[in-house]
């Protein structure tokens, strides 16, 4: 029956644990759907055979000689009784959706958690203990997984049509879904929600390996992060967190090993470079004269090419980190930077400048700016005044 009614369907196949019974509820619904369409249809072909022209029926109600209070009493009861199956056909259904998105909202305690990244136009995927791989997911068959996911962009969606689920993947949010293969196999995924002119092309592929493939796949992703460019840099994780690290704690992480927190304070003190405190969405002033905002974008530009846009009042020193860390770490860099957006830039200094108009004239780097004056840009590495 149920592969009947799945070929019937044109369905994909069932790969995950949650697909049948989420099927089963698809079945409920088209099956009730199609006997009563067909009962509809199949009264108005009657109707139309037994009243149509030349048939001399008399197709005026027969004249009604009960009093008017029982007029409509029987068929007030049956129209109430139909009213009700129909609320209670909808009740049904309600409480069985209601059940398996209880289901899927909830993981299993023993899940083990991916992280993904979806920018345009690509998934990656970081897993636990440093491994990560672009447009295919390696996940274990028989074990249930869930994936803590985010956007570098816009909202996508992650789709895998032969797991039955999809979920939104938001630009500062995390969202989360899990599931269990059955077993070892490919499963393409899809990006569900118009993000670009690359939309269609945003796919990836699940491949669900068994456990011992599993394991051997996950190290030589591991080590070809080690031998390559990389030198051992990934998005730290504990050994299997009960409660995973949050995407910027994560960033936190990352900066650090990457060196990153060496030049960048975090607490708004003027150093090397400029602070990470209160920079997300600030309007930066830049060395050619001109101005923008440090938004998500910007900074990504700036850990790939940090020479191309230079904050006025700083020397470039620092190196590209394309190729050196994975979108995910990135991605949880700048998701990081995001949560000390509201850090003062320096104790007890003014919050920053509101945005300049026009064309900005040349600030000269301050040795210790006096509280409450405004913001002014750190020295630069060399403590020269250009
Ligand atoms: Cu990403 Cu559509």
């Amino acid at each position: 029956m149920n592969e009947f009614m799945r070929k019937l369907l044109m369905l994909p196949p069932q790969a995950s644990t949650l697909a049948r019974s989420i099927d089963y509820l698809h079945y409920f619904v088209i099956i009730t759907t199609m006997i009563g369409a067909a009962g509809v249809a199949a009264l108005t072909l009657y109707f139309l055979i037994r009243y149509r022209e030349g048939t001399g029926r008399d197709r005026n109600p027969p004249p009604d000689t009960r009093p008017h209070h029982a007029r409509g009493g029987v068929s007030l009861w049956f129209e109430l009784s139909v009213f009700g199956g129909l609320l209670a056909l909808f009740v049904v259904w309600w409480i069985i959706g209601f059940s398996q998105f209880i289901r899927i909202a909830e993981p299993p305690p023993d899940s083990m958690t991916i992280y993904v990244v979806g920018k345009q136009w690509m998934w990656s995927f970081a897993y636990p203990h440093g491994a990560g791989s672009n447009g295919v997911l390696y996940v274990p068959a028989g074990r249930p997984v869930k994936l803590l996911m985010t956007s570098r962009d816009v909202i996508h969606s992650f789709y895998v049509p032969d797991f039955r689920l999809k979920t939104d993947v938001v630009p500062g949010r995390t969202t989360q879904l899990w599931f269990e293969v059955k077993e070892p196999g490919r499963h393409p995924v899809y990006c569900a929600e118009m993000c670009g002119p690359g939309h269609s092309e945003m796919r990836a592929e699940v491949i669900a390996l068994a456990d011992a493939d599993y394991e051997r796949m996950i190290q030589g992703l591991a080590q070809a992060q080690v031998a390559g460019p990389v030198q051992g840099l990934a998005i730290p994780f504990e050994a299997e967190p009960r409660e995973p690290l949050s995407l910027a704690a994560m960033g936190q992480r990352v900066a650090a090993e990457a060196g990153c927190l060496r030049c960048h304070t975090v607490d708004g003190t003027p150093h090397i470079a400029p602070t990470w405190a209160g920079l997300y969405d600030a309007v930066i002033p830049l060395a050619d004269g001109t101005q923008l905002i440090a938004d998500a974008a910007y900074l990504t530009r700036s850990i790939m090419d940090p020479a191309a846009e230079i904050h006025r009042g700083f020397t470039n020193v620092m190196p590209s980190y394309q190729g050196i860390l994975t979108a995910p770490q990135i991605g949880a860099i700048v998701e990081y930077i995001h949560s000390l957006r509201d850090v003062s830039r320096s104790p007890g200094e003014a919050p920053l400048p509101a945005p300049i108009q026009g064309t900005v004239p040349l600030v000269t780097p301050l040795e210790g700016t006096a509280p409450g004056e405004p913001r002014a840009a750190v020295p630069n590495s060399t403590g020269a005044t250009p």
